[in-house]
Parts: structure tokens; sequence; C-alpha cells
């Protein structure tokens, strides 16, 4: 057994290296610290310690070789090795969707854990978790690690990282959220690992553990609730004749609304919203209060009718007659600025239509490599290009800026029929209709050309839920 004292700097490790531990782990190290990465997967340590990211994150390769070069970042697979040099555990790994059901899958999180314990962690070791877990989770782990580990403390610091915003996220949070038990060291060593952070104004909430896993959950819940908030009326609009991105602006004006997350199209996807929506329905089942979050079930029915929808009106205007058309997808993407294409709206949209017999050809600036491997059926092009030649109907899924600012002129010549489905409300309408384009979106109205004051409205909106815009300060260096 190795014994830490409190007063040396923290040196950290970071166990798991996906989105989250590797955007963690560069992070800390660029903040200064010592840090080792942990995961069981050695090709992907390799490609770490040779400065590569194994995903695309804007802005996180530079900043992994900067510290790599400084000799502050090392990668390794043997979990002894980080408790040998470290005192600080920050836990990053994966809590999918359990097959079969609604219910996390902590198993990672259980090996980190128990492979921790085995190294012999001494006394005055943190721990901290960072995974989205049911609550309860940390309570049990806690004393899992008293038993296993004496004198060894649990934390829970849940993580809010967008995709394509991680560096940034990590380096200038909202909030930092401190689950700790009374009494003892976690805050004041949380506090030191942050320093700079806090100092920059970061506001710290220190609360107990169930409060911590909570407030990640309810932040995902209460942002999905927001998108199918608007879908929904966008489900009305389209009864209506409404247009649900003038109505989103009219809302966005309220304070106490607010513009994020308001962009109604063809839903929420990714490797977090969804699960963690029904992870969260299933662990107030268990805990028998299932009717509080029963609304996430609506929720989560409003988004997958988003998806139902915008492939009824791609078949819409194809007459009902799917089979053998060209169909132009731009998007494979859960979201602009990531590859990662787990349940992404955009391919499902896509294989919904190549299941009715479409010839779908579909482009994406970085997801194209995934998304050809897991849906051959699927066909992909090099460029927007390549995707629309020929097609009867495009579709924009994912608002990439490089299809935001698309010149519908440039494009029209290459399709067979200029018709676009914007499923993102991405694209300014009286620019496409103007260069000739048949223009539909979801709670939009389909025809008459929307007026200048609506347009306005519509750009505002588009202004306002710019995701880059919303977090202010910046990184002193110190
Ligand atoms: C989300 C949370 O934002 C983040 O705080 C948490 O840590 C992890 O889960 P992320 O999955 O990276 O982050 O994506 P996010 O930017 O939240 O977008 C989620 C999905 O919602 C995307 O598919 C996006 O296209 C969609 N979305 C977002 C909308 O459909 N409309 C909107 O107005 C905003």
């Amino acid at each position: 057994m190795r014994s830490v004292s409190w007063s040396t700097d923290p040196r950290i490790s970071v166990i798991g290296t996906g989105y989250l531990g590797t955007t963690q782990a560069v992070c800390l190290a660029e903040l200064g610290f010592e840090v080792i990465g942990v995961d069981i997967d050695a090709a992907r340590v390799r490609r770490l310690s040779a400065g590569e990211v194994p995903f695309y994150e804007p802005g996180l390769e530079a900043l992994l070789r900067k510290n790599l070069e400084a000799g502050r970042l090392a990668f390794s697979s043997s979990l002894a090795e980080a408790v040998d040099r470290a005192d600080t555990h920050f836990i990053c790994v994966g809590t999918p969707q359990r097959a079969g059901s609604d219910a996390a899958d902590l198993r990672y999180v259980e090996a980190a854990i128990s492979g921790l314990i085995a190294a012999g962690p001494g006394p005055g070791t943190l721990v901290v978790g960072k995974s989205t877990v049911p609550v309860g989770t940390a309570g049990r782990l806690a004393a899992k690690l008293a038993a296993g580990a004496p004198g060894a403390e649990l934390a829970w610091n849940p993580e809010f990282l967008r995709e394509g915003f991680a560096v940034d996220d990590t380096l200038r949070p909202d909030r930092l959220v401190f689950g700790v038990t009374p009494g003892g060291h976690a805050p004041e060593r949380l506090r030191t690992v942050f320093a700079r952070l806090i100092d920059n104004g970061t506001p710290v909430i220190v609360t107990d553990y169930a409060t911590a896993e909570l407030a990640k959950g309810a932040a995902n819940a209460f942002l999905a609730t927001k998108i199918s908030f608007i879908n929904a009326m966008a489900e009305v609009c389209d009864v209506v004749g409404g247009d649900v991105v003038a109505l989103a602006g009219a809302l966005a004006h309220d304070d106490r609304i607010g513009p994020l997350f308001l962009r109604a199209g063809i839903g929420f996807g990714g490797g977090c919203l969804p699960k963690d929506i029904r992870a969260l329905q299933a662990r107030a089942r268990e805990l028998g209060v299932g009717p509080a979050l029963a609304f996430l079930g609506e929720v989560d029915a409003v988004n997958i009718r988003a998806r139902d929808r915008a492939v009824a009106l791609a078949r819409e205007v194809l007459g009902d007659e799917p089979t053998n058309r060209a169909v132009g997808v731009l998007g494979a993407a859960f979201k602009p600025n990531s590859d990662d294409i787990r349940d992404s709206p955009a391919l499902e949209v896509a294989l919904a239509l190549r299941r009715a017999g479409a010839h779908v050809a579909v482009y994406d600036p970085a997801a194209v490599g995934a998304a050809r491997e897991v849906h051959p059926s699927l066909h992909f092009a090099e460029s927007v290009i390549g995707a629309v030649a020929g097609a009867e109907v495009v579709l924009v899924l994912t608002e990439w800026a490089e299809f935001r600012e698309l010149d519908p002129a440039v494009l029209r010549p290459h399709v067979a029929r200029p018709v676009v489905i914007d499923g993102r409300a991405a694209l300014d309408p009286q620019v496409w209709r103007a260069a000739g384009w048949t223009y539909r979106a979801l709670g939009r109205p389909p025809f008459g050309p929307l007026s200048s004051e609506l347009d306005l409205d519509h750009r505002a909106g588009l202004d306002l839920v710019d995701e880059t815009a919303h977090r202010g300060g910046g990184l002193q260096e110190g």
C-alpha cells in the first residue's frame, strides 16, 4: 500500500480515454499537472502516446501534442502504473445503455474501481467519478472503496462537456459540481485541481453524491426536453401552417426561456442525450418515482417522431415512390464539428430512405469513414457535389458550416430536381427559393414566400443558437 501526502501537488490519472477522458487528461495537463491517461485498449494508448487523437474534436490534437512534448502527459494500459504515479484518479469510462434495457451499463465504472482497489492505493488517494451514472452509484462505490482501500476517498464531479466544444467546455466550464461526503478532504483537493478555472470565475457547487449525480442527468433531461418541446411545436405548426423558426424566435426573446436548444428539426442524438434520458427514467422507476419522470418518455417519443416526419416529408416530395430514386444526404454525424455517429438522426433518416428503396448518397465533412464501416447499404460521397449529383431531393441533416454556407445557385445544375429538405432549420429559405429551389422543412409552411420579417427572426434565431456564442470568459495563462 502506498501512502500519499495531501500537501503535494495533485498527480493525476484519468481512467478511460474516450471523448471525455482524453479531453480531461489533455486539459488537466494543460492546466500544469502531471497526468497519466489509462485505457485497456492498447491500440488507443499507442495512438494517443504518438500524439494522435482517435476521434474528431477541434483543437484537441494540438493540445495533446503540446502536453506530450512538455512531458506532463503520458498514456498507459496499466492501472497499477496509474496508482504508482498518481494520487488523484478521474474515472471517465463510458456508461452505455444496457442491451435490452433502458438502464445504464455500469460494468466499466465497476471495473475501474475494482482495478484501482486491486492496485493498492494509499490513504489520501482521491477517486473522482466523472462518468454519467444513475443516482445512488457514488454512494455504493464509496462503500466499496472504503472497504477495499482504507483512507481513500470518493468524490463525484459530473462532466457537462459538449462534443465539438470539448476543450473549451473543459477549460471554461459553466460550473463545477463536487459531490462529496461531509468532513472529507475532497473539496480542498478538487479546488486545487481546478484552481485556475475557479480563479477565472467558474462557480462551484459543493453538494452530496446524489445531487451531483442528478445534476448531470437533470441537465441532459432539461436540454432534451427543450429540443423536443420545439419539435412538438413544429408538429403543431405543420397542421396550422405556422412557422416553427419564427415561433422559436418569438420564444427566444423571453429571457426566462432563452434562445439555445430551440432549433427545430430531426431532433437529438449522440452518445449522451438519448441514453441519459432513458437511464434517468429507468432509475426513477427503480426508486419508485417513475411517474415523476414519465414525461421523458414523451420527450423520447417526440424525438423519434421527428426522424420519422423527415422521412415522410422526403417520401412526400418523391410522390411516395422512393424506389430507385436518387436522394442526396448532407450530414451523417449526430451534430456538426463531430465525427460521432452514435444514434445519429441524420443516419437514421438516410437508412430509412434506403430501406424504402431509394438510392441514398451521403456526404459528411468528418463522419464518412465511421459511417461507411457500419452502413454499407448507403453510398458515401467525398463531397457535397458527389452526394447531390442527379438527386431528386437533397436533405440537409447535420448543420455543418459547410452546408449552411452552400450557394444554392452553384448546386442547382448538379441535381435532377432542385428540392431541398432542411432537417436542421439551418438554411435561409429566401436564398434557396430565390435560386429556384423548392425549400421544405419540418414545421415550416411549404408554399408562399416567408416574409422578410420572419426571415429576420430566422436569422436572428440562428445567430442566437450558435452554440459557440454562449460561453464567455477566457482562461488566463498562469
Ligand atoms: C450533450 C450535452 O449538451 C452535454 O452537456 C453533455 O455533457 C453531453 O450531452 P452532446 O451530446 O455533445 O452534449 O451534444 P449537444 O450539443 O447537446 O447536442 C445533442 C443533440 O441535440 C444533437 O443531435 C443536436 O443536433 C441536437 N440539437 C441541439 C437539436 O436538435 N436542437 C438544438 O437546438 C440543439
